[in-house]
C-alpha cells in the first residue's frame, strides 16, 4: 500500500473511532490471561505487511478503554476536545522537540506567549514557568528548587555533611512526593505526612507541630507541599495559612494543582486557591480538568532565576548554540521534550478563557448534583463532602455485613460489564467508590445513568 492509502485508512479509522467513542460499552472487558491469549496471534509478524499493521491497530482500539465515554469516571482526566486533539496529532506529525529554538521555532514562541499569559492569571507575572512531563515531575522540580533555597549550591555539592532536610505534605497528598524525595536524595524518611481534617484539607496545627518537632530532632524544614484538589477527595489545603507558616520557618511553599489547579480559570471557584500568589511555586495539569489530551502540565515559579540556577547544568555546547535564541531545554529536567503547547494553544484560542471557565463551573455543579442524589437515596452513603468533582460514597444495606467487599464487587462488575467505570479508594480504612467527574462535556443525565446502573447492580447482588 502507498502512503496515501494508509493515510486514508488512518483518517477513516480515526473518524470511525471518534464518531463512536461515546456509544456502547466503556470497555470490552477481558481478564488479563484471556486478552493476552487473544492478542497472541498479533505476534506472528510478517515484516512489511500493512494488513497486519491495521489488524493490530483495530485490536488495540477494540479493547482499549473508551476514556471519552460518558460512563468513564475512573480517572482525573477523560475526554479530549477536537481542537486540542488536532493540536496533538499535528505536533506528533511534525515530530519535533522543545529543547531548542532552532528545531522548534513556532512551538517555542507559542509556549513562551501562553505561559506569559498564564503567569499573570496565576499571579506570578514576574516569575518563570515551564512545561513538565506531568504533575509528578512538577512536584519533583519544586523539591529541587526548595533544596537549593535551603542549601544554596547543593545542586553542585550534594547533601553530604549537611543536616537532613524535611518535607511536609498532607497525608492525602499525591504519592509523587514519595518518589520526588527519593529522587532528590533527601530520603523518604524525611517526608512528613501531616494530618488532614474531616474535609480532607491539611491541618495547619499539626503542620506547625510537626515542623517544631523536626527542628528539635536536628532536621531543617525545606518544603511544604500543599495540594489544590487532592487525588481522592479533591480537597484544597488552606494556602493562606500555610504560606504564613512557610514564611515563619523559611520553607519553600509549593502548591500541587495537578488536578484542582484549573479552578484558577473560574471567577466563581478560584477563591479555593486563595493564597496561591504567596506560594513559591504552583503546578497545574491542563490535561486533567480541562479536557486536553494527556499530557499538558505546567510549573510556575513566583520569582525568576531558579530554573537557570538549578537546572541549567553541564556542557551543552553541542546542542544550545547562542544566547540570542530562547532555547527552553536548559530549564527542563530532561533533554528531549514533547510539544505539548500546540494542543493547549489551539484550545485556548478556540474556546477562550470563558469557555474553559464554564467547564470548571459545570464539573463543580455536577459534583453538587451527584451529592444530592446520594443524600436523597436511603441506601447510598456520602463518605466525604465533595469539593469539586470527586464523589466518595458507598452502598449500604442492613443485609450487607461486609460493606467493603460488597461495594468492591459492585464496582468491579459494573466495570467488567462495560456499563460504568469508576475507581475505588480507602477513606479512614473504609472502601469508598470513587466517582470522578472530569469530562468537560459531562451532563446531569450521565450522572443519572451512572446511579441507575450502580443501584441496580447493587440490588441484583442483594437478591
Ligand atoms: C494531586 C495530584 N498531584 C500529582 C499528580 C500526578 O500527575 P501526573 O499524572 O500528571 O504526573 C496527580 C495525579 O493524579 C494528582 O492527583
Amino acid at each position: 500500500m502507498k502512503n496515501t492509502e494508509n493515510l486514508e485508512r488512518l483518517f477513516k479509522t480515526l473518524d470511525e473511532y471518534l464518531t463512536h467513542r461515546r456509544d456502547g460499552k466503556v470497555v470490552d472487558y477481558k481478564d488479563y490471561q484471556t486478552l493476552k491469549a487473544e492478542l497472541a496471534p498479533l505476534r506472528k509478524t510478517q515484516t512489511g505487511n500493512w494488513d497486519q499493521l491495521w489488524e493490530t491497530v483495530d485490536q488495540y482500539l477494540k479493547y482499549s478503554v473508551k476514556t471519552d465515554h460518558p460512563q468513564f469516571f475512573n480517572q482525573l482526566w477523560s475526554g479530549q476536545s477536537l481542537p486540542s486533539l488536532i493540536g496533538e496529532i499535528i505536533s506528533t506529525t511534525a515530530n519535533t522537540s522543545m529543547y531548542t529554538y532552532e528545531v522548534s521555532p513556532v512551538a517555542t514562541i507559542l509556549e513562551n506567549q501562553l505561559l506569559s499569559e498564564l503567569k499573570k492569571i496565576v499571579g506570578f507575572e514576574n516569575g518563570e514557568a515551564q512545561f513538565t512531563t506531568g504533575g509528578s515531575n512538577g512536584n519533583l522540580v519544586s523539591m529541587l528548587l526548595a533544596r537549593e533555597k535551603i542549601y544554596p549550591g547543593s545542586s553542585q555539592t550534594g547533601l553530604a555533611g549537611k543536616k537532613p532536610l524535611a518535607i511536609f505534605t498532607s497525608k492525602e497528598s499525591h504519592y509523587s512526593w514519595d518518589k520526588a524525595i527519593n529522587a532528590t536524595g533527601i530520603g523518604a524518611e524525611n517526608l512528613y505526612h501531616i494530618d488532614s481534617d474531616q474535609s480532607g484539607a491539611m491541618d495547619v496545627n499539626d503542620l506547625e507541630k510537626q515542623i517544631k518537632k523536626v527542628i528539635e530532632e536536628g532536621k531543617v524544614p525545606c518544603l511544604i507541599g500543599g495540594t489544590a484538589g487532592t487525588t481522592v477527595r479533591g480537597a484544597y489545603d488552606p494556602f493562606d495559612q500555610i504560606a504564613s507558616i512557610a514564611q515563619k520557618y523559611n520553607c519553600w511553599f509549593h502548591i500541587d494543582g495537578a488536578w484542582g489547579g484549573s479552578v484558577i480559570l473560574s471567577e466563581k471557584h478560584k477563591p479555593l486557591l486563595n493564597g496561591v500568589e504567596k506560594a513559591n511555586s504552583f503546578s497545574w495539569d491542563a490535561h486533567k480538568m480541562l479536557g486536553l489530551p494527556l499530557m499538558c502540565s505546567m510549573l510556575f515559579v513566583r520569582e525568576s532565576g531558579w530554573f537557570d540556577k538549578v537546572l541549567n547544568l553541564g556542557d551543552t555546547s553541542y546542542i544550545f548554540h547562542g544566547e540570542d535564541r530562547p532555547d527552553l531545554g536548559p530549564y527542563s529536567l530532561q533533554c528531549g521534550r514533547k510539544v505539548d503547547i500546540l494542543k493547549w494553544w489551539l484550545e485556548w484560542q478556540f474556546y477562550g478563557k470563558e469557555g474553559l471557565e464554564s467547564r470548571v463551573n459545570n464539573l463543580v455543579d455536577l459534583g453538587k448534583y451527584a451529592q444530592k442524589i446520594i443524600q436523597n437515596h436511603p441506601n447510598l452513603e456520602l463518605q466525604s463532602e465533595p469539593w469539586i468533582g470527586n464523589i466518595c460514597f458507598r452502598y449500604i444495606h442492613s443485609e450487607v455485613k461486609d460493606l467493603d467487599r460488597f461495594n468492591r464487587l459492585v464496582r468491579d462488575q459494573l466495570h467488567q460489564s462495560g456499563s460504568s467505570f469508576t475507581n475505588v479508594a480507602y477513606l479512614d480504612g473504609e472502601l469508598t467508590i470513587r466517582l470522578i467527574l472530569s469530562h468537560f462535556e459531562l451532563k446531569s443525565e450521565d450522572i443519572d445513568t451512572f446511579f441507575e446502573n450502580f443501584i441496580s447492580m447493587a440490588e441484583n447482588h442483594l437478591s
